[in-house]
């Protein structure tokens, strides 16, 4: 939630840095601004309230230029949308500016502490950080040894999470940095480098990135890296492309992601190429993912029990991986939203293996529960799409799914990679535990998948009878989702799909307590999405349809038996691939919510009250 972005080069700072924040426009939008050094190395600030084209239209007005700029795009927590409390937040003499991604907690103490001298304007827990680095240079001469001893005192007075960028008056080319709990990275340019809470705003530009860790201070200018940690004093300085210092240990890593996977293509909304993606997003992770896991699986001891934990999507796919490990690898799981788990007491076995699943990993909630897992000894396996996310960094084992950057809010190729990856890691596990599995006809079908999917998409059929049903789906105002085993996952996966882009109210439910509540609501208003392909229960599925149908529901049929034609009032035609269905499934139901969304036309890609990383609980 919130991206930052900070440049300083021999670009226009402006210019870079928007382009820039554009690509992180995912992590919030409903205010975004910016701080730059004037000629004059004053510090001046255009903010704006709404998505950043906003800012945009200001900024084109004043065309400024400058080699150092911070930016911001805000998902609001303390104070409402608006002008004075979108980022960057100044001090009262205009020495600093700042943007900040996280909360601040203890925000109320400090402001109560500084009120006598400081003037706040803003509603945000943000604005008490500038105030409280100009109280503590207040003496001080402007430079980088002081700001530093400042930026320390704030790690050490700070409760709450942050990523932090600063610039200040006359420092030429340098910004300043912080991070606890919320995602900061370094790009390493050629007399020119970037912050940003992740790679894809600098994509373009540099492909070679320090990921920093909590508690870790610093600043860069265009030629420099200076990293410090408060709490240990290890260092890192890298200078004109040399590392001069490095107790730290920082590593630089090379993103694998290409520049195009983090643009639109020709298409109309990135959730669109993204749902067109999820073939080679699969191969990708398929391949990408074979010795990783054989080398993996024989690291991990067999556990008596895995715990899954996730939020959202991601924990959508624990559940599919539930069934999955269960029927290959004879292994009991359970599945447990992250936000529960974390404040749970752990009743689970000492050998349970916890398996963390997200795309970003950086989700506040999963890495808390990550974090509790681990405080109790529990080994912790992480599932994510984002190489140094700090899930990924702070697990015991990674397994890396190579969806790509995944830029829309709604998630689709994360999920897909996320299930093949749960499929193949049972696979494994299972081999371990001494199931008689072959390896060959259980991957093979890995490859019939990708080439199906990849027919479905390609069938313009397909798409033109997904958009009429969409274009009458977007008449009601609630829709139910019905499916049993592997298909009980993707209703629920179908409904939040649905109601986070379109805001139709749409619940997914187990296809078998139907009869126990939700069969109330069924009326002629209310169509129903059954997900009835063979493997599933189908003949209890069809009773269900049947049940609907009897209350006069309109039913959305998504099936591989032609014969169930005449069941339901629509009809999505799938294959049938074993355990693999689901993942022929999952398409026609994204490509539901995406054109229902598009008809009614909402933004798809950024819909409203949401945000991309959650890192705050
Ligand atoms: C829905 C969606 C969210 C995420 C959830 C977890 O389309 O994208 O529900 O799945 O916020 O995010 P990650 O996987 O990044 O932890």
């Amino acid at each position: 939630m919130c991206g930052i972005v900070g440049y300083t080069g021999n670009l226009n700072a402006i210019r870079v840095g928007l382009e820039a924040l554009k690509r992180l426009e995912y992590r919030g939008y409903d205010s975004s601004g910016v701080a730059y050094l004037d000629k004059e190395k004053n510090i001046q600030v255009i903010k704006s309230q709404g998505k950043i084209r906003k800012l945009e239209e200001k900024i084109d007005k004043i065309n400024p230029y400058s080699n150092t700029a911070i930016f911001h795009t805000r998902w609001a927590t303390h104070g409402e949308p608006s002008d004075i409390n979108a980022h960057p937040h100044i001090d009262c003499k205009k020495i600093l500016a700042l943007v900040h991604n996280g909360i601040i907690e203890n925000y109320r103490e400090i402001k109560e502490n500084l009120k006598d001298n400081h003037k706040f304007i803003s509603k945000t827990d943000t604005e008490v950080l500038a105030h409280f680095l100009e109280e503590n240079l207040n003496k001080e001469k402007l430079e980088t040894k002081n700001i530093l001893k400042a930026l320390k005192l704030l790690v050490e007075s700070v409760k709450g999470s942050y990523a932090l960028n600063i610039i200040f008056k006359d420092l030429d080319k340098t910004i300043f940095f912080a991070r606890k709990d919320s995602p900061l990275c370094i790009g390493i340019g050629e007399d020119e480098n970037f912050l940003a809470s992740d790679v894809t705003a600098f994509l373009p530009y540099t492909k070679k990135v320090i990921f920093l860790d909590d508690f870790e201070i610093g600043y860069l200018t265009p030629q420099k890296i200076y990293i410090y940690h408060v709490k240990t004093g290890k260092e890192f300085l890298l200078e004109s492309g040399k590392i001069i210092k490095n107790t730290l240990n920082k590593k630089i890593e090379n993103i694998p992601w290409d520049v195009s996977q983090a643009q639109k293509g020709g298409f109309k909304h990135f959730m669109l190429k993204e749902i067109f993606e999820q073939p080679k997003a699969l191969e990708d992770t398929f391949l990408g993912q074979k010795e990783v896991l054989e080398n993996l699986v024989e690291r991990l001891k067999l556990p008596s029990l895995i715990v899954f934990s996730a939020c959202g999507t991601s924990y959508h796919a624990s559940l599919i991986g539930k069934i999955y490990l269960e029927k290959f690898s004879n292994l009991p799981c359970i599945c447990e939203y992250a936000s529960e788990l974390r404040y749970s007491k752990f009743p689970y076995p000492k050998d349970a293996l916890f398996i963390f699943i997200s795309q970003s990993g950086e989700t506040a909630d999963t890495l808390a529960a990550l974090r509790e897992a681990k405080k109790r000894g529990f080994k912790t396996l992480a599932i994510t799409n984002v190489l140094g996310s700090t899930i990924s960094r702070e697990a015991d084992y990674v397994l890396y799914t190579y969806a790509g950057p995944e830029i829309s809010v709604a998630s689709t190729k994360a999920f897909s990679t996320q299930v093949l990856s749960l499929y193949s890691l049972a696979y494994y596990l299972g081999k371990k535990n001494g199931l008689n599995l072959n390896y060959k006809s259980h991957f093979s079908k890995v490859f019939t998948l990708i080439e199906k999917l990849r027919n479905f998409l390609e069938n313009s059929e397909n798409l033109k009878n997904i958009q009429e049903i969409s274009k009458w789906l977007a008449s009601f105002k609630n829709t139910l989702y019905i499916g049993r085993y592997y298909n009980y996952p993707l209703a629920l996966e179908g409904a939040l799909k649905l109601k986070e882009i379109s805001y139709i109210h749409a619940e997914g439910y187990a296809a078998g307590e139907m009869k126990h509540g939700p069969i109330a609501l069924i009326d002629e208003n209310f169509p129903v999405i059954a997900l009835a392909t063979k493997d599933s229960y189908l003949e209890k599925l069809k009773g269900n349809i049947e049940e609907i149908k009897a209350r006069k529901g309109k039913v959305v049929i998504l099936s591989d038996e032609e014969n169930l034609k005449s069941y339901g009032d629509f009809f999505i035609k799938v294959d049938y691939l074993e355990d693999l269905t689901c993942l022929l499934n999952i398409l026609p139901l994204q490509l539901l919510a995406y054109y229902t969304a598009d008809f009614l036309g909402y933004d798809v890609d950024q819909p409203r009250n949401l945000a991309k990383s959650v890192t705050v609980e």
